[in-house]
């Protein structure tokens, strides 16, 4: 079977696609495990790394990389090209770039989205479909501070309608059996590598990444800031789980909050220091450097979530921040 991984030039997509390469099969559509043949990343933009990442190692299957933007009908459509096919979704202009430029959001998150249900709709069967969504779905004065996947969906960002969006078309796409899509409502992920992105979350990040690379990290939220996280491999695992569930237990809501750790900037930075004591590494300060426009939009935020839905259907439980850390440097620094 074939998988094609949109946003697969990006921070999770590039994960996936080497947990896929060496995972080697997923349930296709004869209903059992199918051997992966073929896996296409689709994003518009590959770094050089991004590029040498995903063919790193002979002895896996190569993906390959197909340049193209989602607001692209016919690329989109040309990706889709088998009727043998699974889908992750993960393409999206982050929260940050979608509140500065309204017009490319709709294009790449809402046509671009579209797009993709259409081009699995004109396949035969019903194809599965993982999509990314974000807890960045919910928002405003009706929102508790811990979000479940009963809490209503008010987003107060552009970025969050986007995915509020694609989630409920998905789950009409479902209902019509034009395919068979489950999303996933990502927390904050973290230790994201590289350089800061324009997400309003990329402190969350950044608090690890810059001190563990002996830079400094300037911090635009309060420290006693919550915020709910989960490490880059739960959610790995946490796409293919939802891949893999029984369709017959989904239900009609096929959205799933995924769970997290509510933790404040002052915690983690504690959990930091002890991980980099053990590893012997000298970290970089936290310099405190508010910045308004963020605060705002991290206050619009839940601060924790209920992943107990997604934990029924087989997602993993939450890693310890500590071992996300050790994560990190054994996948980040050390190699
Ligand atoms: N990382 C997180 O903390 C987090 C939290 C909530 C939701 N998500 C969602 O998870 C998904 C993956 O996140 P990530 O951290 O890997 O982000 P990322 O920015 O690293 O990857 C997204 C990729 O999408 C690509 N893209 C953007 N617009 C495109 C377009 N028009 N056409 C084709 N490709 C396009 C980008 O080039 C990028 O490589 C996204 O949908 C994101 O919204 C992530």
């Amino acid at each position: 079977m074939k998988v094609v991984i949109t946003g697969g030039g990006g921070f999770l997509g590039n994960q996936l696609c080497r947990k896929l390469q060496e995972r080697g099969t997923l349930t296709g559509p004869s209903g059992g495990q199918e051997e992966i043949d073929e896996i296409v990343l689709f994003d518009a933009y590959f770094s050089p790394e991004a590029r040498q990442g995903s063919a790193s190692d002979p002895t896996l299957l190569s993906p390959a990389l197909l340049e193209a933007d989602m607001g692209d009908r016919e690329a989109v459509f040309s990706a889709i090209d088998r009727d043998d096919i699974a889908v992750f979704h993960l393409a999206s202009m982050v929260s940050g770039e979608c509140e500065q430029r309204f017009d490319d959001a709709m294009r790449a998150n809402l046509d671009g989205g579209r797009y993709l249900l259409e081009a699995l709709r004109s396949r035969e069967g019903t194809p599965r479909l993982v999509f990314a969504s974000s807890v960045a779905s919910f928002g405003g004065e009706v929102m508790p501070d811990c979000v479940s996947d009963s809490t209503k969906r008010t987003p107060q960002t552009t970025y969050g309608m986007t995915k509020v969006i694609g989630e409920l078309m998905i789950n009409d796409y479902s209902r019509k059996g034009f395919l068979d899509g489950r999303s996933a409502r990502l927390p904050t992920i973290i230790i994201r590598p590289g350089k800061p992105n324009a997400a309003a979350s990329s402190w969350a990040s950044g608090m690890f990444r810059e001190p563990l690379n002996g830079e400094p990290c300037y911090l635009p939220v309060h420290r006693d800031q919550l915020h709910p996280v989960l490490g880059y491999r739960d959610v790995i695992d946490s796409f293919i789980a939802l891949h893999e569930a029984d369709p017959d237990l989904l239900g009609d809501d096929r959205a799933f909050g995924l769970p997290s750790h509510r933790i404040s900037v002052a915690e983690a930075m504690t959990i930091l220091e002890q991980v980099a004591g053990e590893a012997e590494i000298d970290l970089g300060m936290v310099v405190d450097e508010p910045d308004p426009v963020i605060q705002g939009i991290v206050d619009s935020w839940p601060t924790a979530t209920d992943g107990s839905r997604a934990l029924r259907l087989g997602v993993p439980e939450p890693k310890p921040v500590a071992d996300i850390i050790r994560d990190y440097i054994s996948d980040f620094l050390t190699s």
